[in-house]
């Protein structure tokens, strides 16, 4: 089966009313390319609003994070039923801010995903290493590690696209090479073939993330086993039109 190419616009902890607004009228003027499916994610405060201006029926929403709790007595949380009252389909999960600067272990990361897809919101479920460990030949074991946590907690995978991003390449301007991220991509969905089944591993898309820009989109979207694209930074300039479109 053809796997749809997909790009998610990560804004993180960044934007204004006016510049968000911004960004979202740029993508209502803009011609996308109709084979791709693309995900914003802003802040969680312009959910709805970016959701609302949003003209463009082919660019959906997503949450940054979600909590793994029904609705209740958790001050600061969002809910997975939140997001669907409010039209908000899809979620980020397990980013390596998320994993690092907030502490979120494999299983808390798998926990949210088993919790987000059950309830019908889908994820774009995040993996990747840091410096040390490509540096010291770890890569795959760490990516196997925080994947085996998830399939612990995951039957239906048709919810979930991986996004592959390495640290080291995550808003530093040092993108992997071509042939670093197709290694990786490659890996993982030979480990989905081995550890689930033949038909997740051709049909789940798995994104690049980390510094991807409108400069080196084109070259890993020719890549066998890159999906598409999880873009930090160039997300929040008109050149995201140009990430999106990389396959024209
Ligand atoms: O979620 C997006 C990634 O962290 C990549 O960020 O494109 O700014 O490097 P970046």
């Amino acid at each position: 089966m053809a796997r749809k190419f997909f790009v998610g616009g990560n804004f993180k902890m960044n934007g204004t009313v006016s510049s968000v607004k911004e960004i979202v009228n740029n993508l209502n003027n803009a011609q996308l390319d109709p084979n791709v499916e693309t995900v914003i994610a802003p802040p969680a405060i312009y959910l709805l609003p970016v959701r609302e201006h949003l003209k463009n029926k082919q660019v959906e929403v997503a949450a940054q994070n979600v909590s793994d709790k029904p609705n209740g007595a958790f001050t600061g949380e969002i809910s997975v039923s939140q997001l669907k009252d409010s039209g908000v389909h899809w979620t980020i999960l397990g980013h390596s801010e998320r994993r690092t600067i907030f502490t979120e272990t494999d299983e808390t990361v798998a926990s949210k995903t088993k919790y987000a897809t059950d309830n019908g919101v889908s994820v774009i479920w995040c993996c990747g290493e840091s410096l040390e460990e490509r540096e010291s030949g770890k890569t795959l074991e760490v990516i196997a590690k925080q994947l085996s946590a998830l399939k612990k907690e995951i039957s239906d995978w048709s919810k979930i696209v991986i996004a592959y991003e390495p640290i080291w390449a995550i808003g530093t301007g040092k993108v992997a090479s071509t042939q670093q991220a197709q290694e990786v991509h490659a890996s993982i969905r030979q480990w989905l073939k081995k550890e689930v089944s033949d038909k997740v591993s051709d049909e789940t898309r798995i994104l690049y993330g980390g510094s991807v820009s409108e400069k080196n989109c084109k070259e890993l979207s020719k890549e066998a086993d890159i999906d598409g694209f999880l873009v930090g930074g160039a997300s929040l300039k008109p050149a995201f039109v140009d990430i999106i479109n990389s396959k024209l």
